[in-house]
Parts: structure tokens; sequence; C-alpha cells
């Protein structure tokens, strides 16, 4: 398995396009943060691999300071005009979900959808992810789930029982997200290792919630993107804690000691040095570190504090 960060930038590939016919899927994952969402509010907010801001429309009204992170510069830039002007206080920010240019106990909540699959190193994140959330905040993580009903039915038929391992499952990659296959890492999780690494870094469990019952293609043509998200909210309300669809959210608190910083912060005021995580000094379009004395840019009015 590589090690290294995905990174878009390096594909020819739009993933605003991969949502094009997707308009199913996209509503079954808005059921669940609307749901999610529906009374949380609060200062800062952090959508971690967040690309073009699919998913601004679930949290930019309800926080008042919105951050968009990835490590996909490209996109960023030609996203981030669009989806400011609909949204305002949504700031985009290049950086890497491993090494993320924050203080501790900066951010009220947040969400991962559709991005675990590229995390190897899930303890390491996670870990990060703990330092930048206050204590008691929402954070909402999402995965693909190794052991939905397909993959069951699958496995039965051919006596395979590597569902039975609790690890990640690599999936071939060939064309999937504009990678090329083996470049780079597509992991499908067992429910119980995620929830289990998440609770070794202090986030509680307080909901699961199954998505995407109808993702099948047959039934995309078939019933059409109304009809199906009218029946996936149906399911998700007879079903939500079931194991059959293949992909999960959860909905979880930060449980930890530390003393929250207080709210209404600027940007600036909870920036850091994503490398060594010290202080910063901003001139007009750049950042110095305090400490190490690595400079980060900001151009296009988006700061690229990507480190590996
Ligand atoms: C499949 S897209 C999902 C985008 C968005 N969350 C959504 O659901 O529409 C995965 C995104 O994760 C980003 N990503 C993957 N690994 C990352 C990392 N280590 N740090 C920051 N972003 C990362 C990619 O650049 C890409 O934009
Ligand atoms: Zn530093």
């Amino acid at each position: 398995m590589s090690k290294k960060v995905v990174n878009y930038d390096g594909y020819d590939y739009d993933y605003t396009q991969y949502w094009k016919d997707r308009e199913y899927e996209n509503n079954a994952e808005h059921l669940v943060l609307d749901d999610f969402l529906k009374d949380e509010q609060g200062s800062w907010f952090i959508d971690i691999g967040g690309s073009y801001g699919r998913l601004a429309d679930t949290y930019a009204n309800k926080f008042e300071k919105c951050i968009v992170l990835d490590y996909s510069l490209k996109t960023l830039k030609a996203n981030s005009p669009i989806v400011k002007e609909k949204f305002p206080n949504v700031t985009f920010i290049a950086a890497n979900a491993y090494k993320m240019p924050f203080k501790a106990n900066s951010f009220d909540g947040g969400l991962m959808v559709r991005v675990l699959h590229h995390i190897e190193r899930q303890k390491e994140y996670f870990t990060e992810l703990s330092r930048i959330l206050k204590d008691d905040s929402i954070y909402i993580q999402e995965f693909a789930n190794k052991i939905h009903l397909k993959a069951r039915i699958r496995a039965l038929l051919k006596r395979d029982t590597t569902l039975l391992d609790k690890n990640p499952l690599q999936q071939p990659t060939i064309n999937m997200e504009g990678s090329r296959d083996g470049d780079v890492s597509f992991l499908n999780y067992h429910p119980e290792y995620v929830k289990k690494i998440m609770e070794e870094c202090k986030i509680e469990i307080e909901e699961a919630q199954g998505c995407s019952y109808l993702r099948i293609p047959i039934f995309k043509k078939l019933l059409g993107a109304n009809l199906l998200t009218l029946l996936e909210e149906i399911l998700q309300r007879l079903l939500p804690h079931s194991n059959i669809p293949p992909s999960i959210f959860l909905k979880t608190e930060i449980d930890k000691e530390d003393e929250n910083t207080p709210s209404h912060q600027t940007l600036q005021q909870i920036l850091a040095c994503p490398k060594c995580k010290n202080s910063l000094r901003f001139g007009e379009n750049v950042a110095v570190c305090n400490n190490c004395q690595r400079d980060y840019i900001k151009s296009n009015n988006i700061w690229d504090f990507r480190v590996e």
C-alpha cells in the first residue's frame, strides 16, 4: 500500500462531473446530513476533503464560519468563487487531513464524506482531527461499508471469507474517481473497525445511519431520482442502524478534557503551522511559522498549507 496522500491534482479529473448523473446518491447523503445537523450551530465548522463544496449547503447556514479543506488546490481554485457567491462564510484551504493548519480546539463541528477510503493511516488522522475539534463538538464520519448486502451475497456465492476479517479492504481502483489502478488507495471498512478506532481517539459514537440503500444501476434506470429519494427516506427511517447499504454515516461527539478556546475567532487566530503547530506571522499573502520558519503562500485567495 502506498503511504502517499492521494493527489487529485495529478489526474486529469474534474470531480464535479462525477456528480452529474448521481442525483439520487447526492440526495441520500443530504438527507442524512440534514438530519444529523438539524439542531446544530456554532462558530467554526470544517469539511475535511470537501473538494468543490458539494455539501456546503448542509452546514453553511448553521455555522458562522466554515472551512472546506482539501489537498486538491486545482479543485479549490476552480470552485471557490462559485461557492463563495452562495455562501460567503465558506473559506477554501489547501491542506493535508493528516496535518491540518489549525490550533488545537478550533472547531465546533466538522465532517468527512467520501474521503476515509483514501485515508490509510486512520489512527493518525483521527488523532489529528481530535486535536483541532473542541470538547463536545459534533463530527460526522462517512465511510464505504465493506459488509454491505451485495458484498455479502457475492462472498457467500464465492465462499469467500474476506468479509469476516474486520480490517479495511482495498478495492480495485481502475477508473474510480479518475484514478489509474493501484495508484490510490480505496478502502472499504467494517463498521466495527471504524467505531473502535474512533473511540480509541476519544471520539464517541452517538448515532449511525445507513445511506444509499438503493444504489443499484437497474433501480436508477427504472425508478428515477425523485422516486428513489422518496424510497431512500423511508428506508433510512425504517432501518437506521443496518449494515446493509454501501455507505454509513456516524454522528459523533468529541470527548476530551482540554479547555475550550473562546469562539468568534478570526481565521488568522485559528491558523497554525501544519508541520509543527506553532503560531504564524502574516504578511499580505504569506504566513511564516514563528518556530520552524516554513512559509506558506496565499494565491487566488486560497492558502496553501499542504505538507506531507
Ligand atoms: C471522492 S472526493 C469527496 C469530496 C467531498 N467530500 C464530497 O463528498 O463531495 C475525495 C476528496 O478527498 C480529498 N483528499 C483525499 N485525501 C486527502 C488528504 N489526505 N487531505 C486532504 N484531502 C484529501 C481529495 O483531494 C478529494 O477532493
Ligand atoms: Zn512550523
